[in-house]
């Protein structure tokens, strides 16, 4: 089968959509008219395992103008926009994603990808491509490289990487400037809280607010809640980043103490349980779970459901867990069956954002492609890189963020000969 979408019949909604995000992106529009006459990808197949969202319909569009044949699959069960799905469907890509996937059905999506036989691939959180390197090796002979998208995935990566397991070049996106700058920070921040807000309604003035972890993503999650006019605690392991969250004005303790004064508690940390059962008994009643980490492990959903009385869905991202019986019994409320608030409940991060992170996908493809030896039929030979983790040269970091400055408007100083020869030097000093 070509694609699998929910509904077909979406497609003119979903035509709408990317209009609207094309219409907020224009540094990968840049790029994507520089591939329209260069074709950097001509003769290669891209497979994706991304957030099947307007602004990654935008980026399959890029690198199809750049001459690529791209599939793609969700990277989440819950993050799909199904009319998007279906545009795609429509214009020939090979898409499989519907909102609300099962397992099995992520996993055949997966495969489905798998199938179309990559010469490149892009992932969300590395499902893709530990998924070839597990069950499908014969593959690996043919794939000049890969790039990655978030700190979960990369940090997969480099610990695949560690383990001597990883068998072509990846490009870990995620550490561009250009992305963890602005997409964990500003995209999270703001898309985290229209999660939630459009999950719940609440008013956030004078609310408690919990954030795990101080990363770039919590940190975002953290001011937007300030500036919301919530009371915000942060829990971290790391102590420079405790530290941080400190000196930035929140109070800093462990999950523990905090886990009886929150109201909203977020997880962000990439971690495994950081909200547990025994965090959960001593929540107040009426506490709102959600969680904007990649993987929906950061709080113990199963435990949380083994230790209910009672659970009901009281909105469509909204669940009410009844702990306890009689007098005592309280109410705990889980968004998002505690998978990425921002996707499932709301769109994702703006497409403002998504196009700095975007334009690092397609220049990270452009960059592995130059890295390659190319067979004379146009498709990949072998990449010149051996396995590991890169990070992208920073003059691409650079471009892309002059590519966001031009669209912008925006024009900067340049360095003058003397003030260069200055910072290069070491001989004058007061
Ligand atoms: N990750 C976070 N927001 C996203 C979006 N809008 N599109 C694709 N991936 C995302």
């Amino acid at each position: 089968m070509k694609y699998q979408v929910k509904d077909i019949k979406l497609a003119g909604q979903g035509e709408n959509q990317i209009a609207w995000a094309r219409a907020h992106m224009p540094a990968l529009l840049a790029v994507e008219k520089r591939f329209a006459k260069e074709k950097p990808f001509n003769g290669l197949r891209i497979g994706m395992a991304l957030h099947v969202t307007k602004e990654t319909g935008v980026l399959v569009e890029t690198l199809k103008t750049g001459g690529a044949e791209v599939s793609i699959a969700s990277c989440n069960p819950l993050s799909t926009q199904d009319d998007v799905a279906a545009y795609l469907a429509k214009k020939g890509f090979a898409v499989f994603a519907y909102k609300g996937e099962n397992k099995t059905d992520y996993y055949k999506f997966i495969k489905n990808v798998i199938a179309q036989k990559p010469h490149l691939t892009i992932d969300d959180g590395c499902d893709l491509v530990s998924e070839i390197h597990l069950n499908h090796k014969e593959l690996l002979k043919d794939i000049i490289g890969g790039c990655e998208e978030t700190t979960t995935g990369v940090n997969r990566l480099k610990a695949m990487e560690a383990d001597n397991a990883l068998k072509y070049p990846m490009v870990a996106v995620n550490d561009n400037l250009t992305k963890h700058l602005f997409d964990n920070f500003y995209g999270t921040g703001q898309s985290t809280w229209d999660g939630i807000l459009r999950a719940t309604n609440i008013l956030l003035a004078g609310k408690t607010v919990v954030v795990a972890g101080y990363g770039d993503c919590s940190r975002g999650i953290a001011l937007r809640a300030s500036g919301l006019g919530a009371h915000v605690i942060v829990t971290e392991i790391a102590p420079v980043r405790a530290l941080q969250a400190w000196m930035d004005g929140y109070r800093v303790m462990k999950m523990e103490d905090a886990a009886t004064l929150g109201d909203v508690f977020i997880t962000a940390t990439g971690g495994k349980h950081i909200i547990n059962t025994h965090h959960m008994k001593k929540m107040k009643s009426g506490a709102i779970l959600a969680n904007s980490g990649h993987f929906n492990v950061e709080i113990d959903v199963e435990g949380l459901e083994k230790m209910a009385t009672a659970k009901k869905q009281l909105r469509p991202f909204a669940e009410e867990f009844t702990l306890g019986t009689g007098a005592s019994a309280k109410n705990i409320y889980l968004l998002a069956q505690g998978r990425l608030v921002n996707l499932s409940a709301a769109e994702g991060h703006p497409s403002e954002v998504m196009a700095l992170s975007f334009c690092g996908q397609s220049l990270a493809c452009e960059w592995l492609c130059d890295m390659s030896l190319r067979a004379p039929h146009g498709g990949a030979k072998q990449s010149s890189l051996k396995p590991a983790v890169y990070t992208l040269p920073k003059e691409i970091d650079d471009e892309i963020a002059r590519l966001e400055l031009g669209a912008l408007g925006i024009s900067i100083d340049s360095s003058t000969a003397k003030q260069t020869k200055y910072a290069n030097s070491w001989r004058e000093g007061t």
